[in-house]
């Protein structure tokens, strides 16, 4: 069945219903039956603490599942946006990771690595694809970027391999590009230049986003709407600022409680939540969340419980909505 905010969005690029990731023969359920869309030009934001599955959601929609592991249930589709290239028209999906230095291969050049993706996406060689590097570095911010080909990842700061990480992706001319905590292992100033980076990006291509992130306040300032995860499942959903103002769901309360912040008016120390995230291999009965949670009743340990509207394109999956 369709959720409301998922009958909206007609011109969907990315579909995904009902994913399960497992490791074949085990029956814990690394991601267990979440379902969500993407249209072009917009941003999802996943949400939630390690563990829970953001990566592996992306790294299934990227086709890129560490060889352990597999999707054994639902289906990813990818609408035909007519930007391939040759007789294939598939969307290219690109994806930029957590830690750009130690995902850089040390033994070659920015440039080689740049020309030989513009080479396998784009058919550039040559003095065309030198040329065409050049101008991707300078779009990311890189400057004298022609002796910049020449240099090794090890060469750069944190922030400059990810912006040859995200040149890189943009080599791809991606309909979709994946950011999976993109700017975690980067200092504050870094950061926000890596987020309007991928702002003006997303503006300029009209590509759509999925980006990571267990920071709320990157997924406020990136996202539309965005999807709280918790032991592999969607527990739930909103338009962004619905979600930050109005979170109903007892998880993405106590994660928005958790955020520090700086204004001198709110004193308040950031709580932490209760508890910890259990292990796969022995989730408790009912809803995942029950043993941390303060508004759990005994229904919440007998099912795990389905979603409910609480407000428009609002979901969450809970016997025991906050109300606003
Ligand atoms: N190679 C692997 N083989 C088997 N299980 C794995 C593998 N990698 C991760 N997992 C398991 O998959 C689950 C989800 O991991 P995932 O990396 O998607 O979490 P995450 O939400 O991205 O966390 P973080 O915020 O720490 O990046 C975890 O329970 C983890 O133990
Ligand atoms: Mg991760």
């Amino acid at each position: 069945m369709r959720r409301p905010w998922e009958e909206q969005q007609l011109s969907d690029l990315l579909t995904v219903r009902d994913l399960v990731v497992q490791v074949p023969g085990r029956a814990a359920k690394i991601i267990d039956g979440i379902s969500f869309s993407l249209a072009a030009g917009q941003t999802l934001g996943l949400v939630g603490e390690s563990g829970c599955g953001k990566s592996m959601t992306c790294y299934a929609i990227a086709k890129a599942l560490p060889r352990a592991v597999a999707q054994t249930g639902g289906t990813i589709t990818l609408a035909n946006d007519g930007r391939g290239s040759g007789k294939r028209k598939d969307p290219t999906i690109a994806m930029i990771f957590q830690d750009p230095t130690s995902s850089l291969n040390p033994v070659h050049t920015i440039g080689y690595y740049l020309e030989s993706s513009l080479s396998r996406h784009q058919g550039l060689r040559g003095n065309d694809a030198r040329l065409e590097a050049m101008r991707l570095l300078e779009r990311v911010g890189i400057d004298q970027a022609k002796s910049r080909l020449r240099s090794y990842p090890h060469q750069f700061s944190g922030g400059m391999n990810q912006r040859v990480m995200i040149a890189h992706a943009l080599a791809a001319k991606p309909a979709l590009l994946i950011a999976d905590e993109p700017t975690t292992a980067l200092d504050v100033t870094t950061q926000a230049q890596i987020l309007h980076l991928l702002e003006e990006l997303r503006a300029e291509t009209g590509m759509a986003l999925l980006i990571v992130s267990h920071d709320l306040g990157v997924i406020a300032r990136l996202a539309d709407r965005a999807a709280v995860m918790y032991c592999g499942k969607i527990v739930e959903t909103a338009p962004v600022v619905d979600l930050l103002e109005r979170a109903a769901h007892p998880y993405a309360r106590a994660l928005i409680d958790c955020m520090p912040t700086i204004d001198p008016d709110d004193l308040e120390p950031p709580v932490p939540i209760p508890g910890s995230v259990p292990l796969l291999e022995n989730l408790p009965a009912g809803c995942y969340y029950h043993p941390r949670c303060p508004r759990a009743s005994a229904r919440c340990t007998a099912s795990f419980p389905g979603p409910a509207s609480v407000g428009p394109l609002h979901e969450a999956w809970c016997y025991h909505p906050v109300s606003a």
